[in-house]
């Protein structure tokens, strides 16, 4: 990534559109041996415009092939977010018992309709590829939901319910979101409302994903549920519920409880990959990486945004209940070229860990223990820096018991107003070492902290890449109990 050039602050390994405008991630499904991944896409500007359904693939949600634009406006509408499943019995009869088809459903968006203030401009429809995803194919008696009436009314995800042996859709409807069932994909039937009660409701809900996961040897269904604004800090964040699912209805088990799958400003609309197989296990995750608020702003020109690294979720019992922990994929490991273990040591003001690691990359992984300080309150944590004396900290305030990002002198940060705030979020682990798992590239950092059990993610734009690190403590020394440290290259396809 040069400097000052319309390529500056591209990242080396986080996924971007080739060019132009992108949105949320949509229509994840991994089918034979390819995850998919489409995302909401502008390709003639970049800010948001009409609506695409931009393409990639990957064998291993590391290295991304980028495919043609997969879904294109048509007269019903733009096409916003959505899902995609591989129907492999073929209950929608587009395909065969040979080759049965992939399904996605996604939202028609009617400008027309919107302008004329009517208020069922968001309808949704279904696509169907019967060639690895390649072309798709759009039903042709779509919408198949048709609007209610109301003014939003989107957002579609599909799950095939074993139990039940039906298709279940969940989609968002204004602060509520809506649940629906087939036994084709085609013709769906309400079956109840959930949120009223429950859950932030400071913005609009959007970008639903519901699943079952397995935590102290029961199932439990979990629901991600994307708001904007209303963010713990500020714009967009995407909140969970944990309970339960009958095939018709979803109830919580913490109704008075707002949880947020990650805490930082930048990880939005994320949703889980459908179609993994059980041998594998894993529920996929990945967002988009940027805020709403600030989203058609950021200072990149040839392309705008990324998404966050495909991670792995999972139900962690804590003290306060069960929780979702989020942990970056296994198959990340690929993008290491070199390691180096870093010694324990006792951190007076500042210990540089770029040095001690030989590092010259802005595209570094750390795997860092401390020891909690007893007795101290002094903040410490790690700064990436460069030569211009711009940083961005990711440290953790003993007394406050919480992880924060200070991205405050990170270079290209007046881009608009609220970009720079206090980002933190609250320690849920309560053992005595912290640990920071640390993911980061030319334009971002994603903190895994506690074994995931607390998650922020950050995007910056300082004018030089950040290629130094360090361990800093404000004020008290402190024990660090060593870790390792990874400089990261993009493998060639
Ligand atoms: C979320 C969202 C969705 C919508 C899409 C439009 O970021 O607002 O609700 O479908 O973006 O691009």
């Amino acid at each position: 990534s040069g400097q000052d050039t319309l390529e500056q602050h591209r990242p080396l390994y986080h996924f971007t559109p080739p060019e132009q405008w992108m949105n949320d991630p949509n229509g994840m499904v991994f089918y034979d041996g390819e995850y998919h991944l489409f995302y909401q896409h502008y390709p003639d500007s970049n800010v948001w415009g009409p609506m695409h359904w931009g393409h990639a693939v990957s064998r291993n949600l590391v290295t991304w092939e980028h495919l043609p634009i997969a879904l294109y406006p048509d007269s019903i509408g733009m096409i916003f977010s959505g899902s995609s499943v591989a129907d492999v019995d073929n209950t929608s009869g587009f395909g065969s018992a040979d080759n049965p088809p992939l399904v996605a459903m996604f939202t028609y968006h009617n400008a027309e309709g919107e302008r004329a203030r009517r208020n069922d401009y968001q309808t949704q429809g279904i696509a169907y590829s019967l060639d690895k995803g390649r072309t798709w194919e759009k039903y042709a008696n779509n919408p198949v939901v048709n609007n209610p009436g109301l003014r939003d009314f989107r957002d579609p995800n599909l799950f095939w319910h074993e139990p039940t042996q039906r298709w279940v859709l969940i989609l968002a409807a204004g602060d509520r979101v809506r649940l629906y069932n087939s036994p084709d994909l085609k013709a769906w039937t309400f079956l109840s409302e959930f949120g009223e009660k429950n859950g932030d409701h400071g913005g609009v809900w959007e970008c639903p994903d519901l699943f079952p996961m397995m935590v102290n040897g029961q199932q439990k269904w979990v629901m991600l549920l994307s708001i904007n604004p209303g963010g713990p800090n500020g714009g967009s964040a995407t909140q969970y519920f944990v309970g339960n699912f009958d095939g018709k209805k979803f109830t919580t088990d913490y109704p008075n409880d707002t949880l947020w799958i990650d805490y930082g400003p930048d990880d939005y609309a994320g949703v889980t990959w459908s179609n993994v197989p059980e041998s594998d296990g894993r529920r996929l995750f990945i967002g988009w990486m940027s805020n709403w608020d600030y989203a058609k702003e950021v200072p990149t020109y040839a392309w705008r945004s990324a998404m966050t690294v495909a991670r792995t979720l999972s139900l962690v019992q804590t003290d306060a209940g069960v929780r979702l922990a989020s942990r970056p994929v296994q198959e990340l490991e690929q993008l290491r070229n070199g390691s180096y273990t870093l010694s324990a040591a006792t951190v007076r003001d500042s210990l540089d860990l770029s040095h001690q690691a030989n590092l010259q990359s802005p595209a570094m992984e750390f795997k860092l223990s401390f020891d909690l300080p007893k007795t101290t309150a002094s903040d410490f944590g790690v700064r990436l820096f460069n030569d211009l004396g711009e940083e961005v900290r990711i440290g953790y305030e003993p007394q406050a018991k919480q992880w924060y990002i200070d991205r405050s002198r990170s270079g290209k940060t007046d881009f608009k107003e609220g970009f720079v705030r206090r980002i933190t979020a609250p320690r849920l682990a309560e053992s005595d070492t912290l640990t920071m798992h640390l993911y980061v590239d030319v334009a971002s950092v994603e903190l895994f902290a506690d074994d995931g059990t607390t998650v922020m993610t950050s995007i910056f734009f300082p004018n030089e890449d950040f290629t130094h690190a360090a361990l800093f403590t404000e004020r008290d020394s402190l024990h660090f109990n060593g870790g390792e440290a990874f400089s990261l290259t993009q493998k060639p396809l």
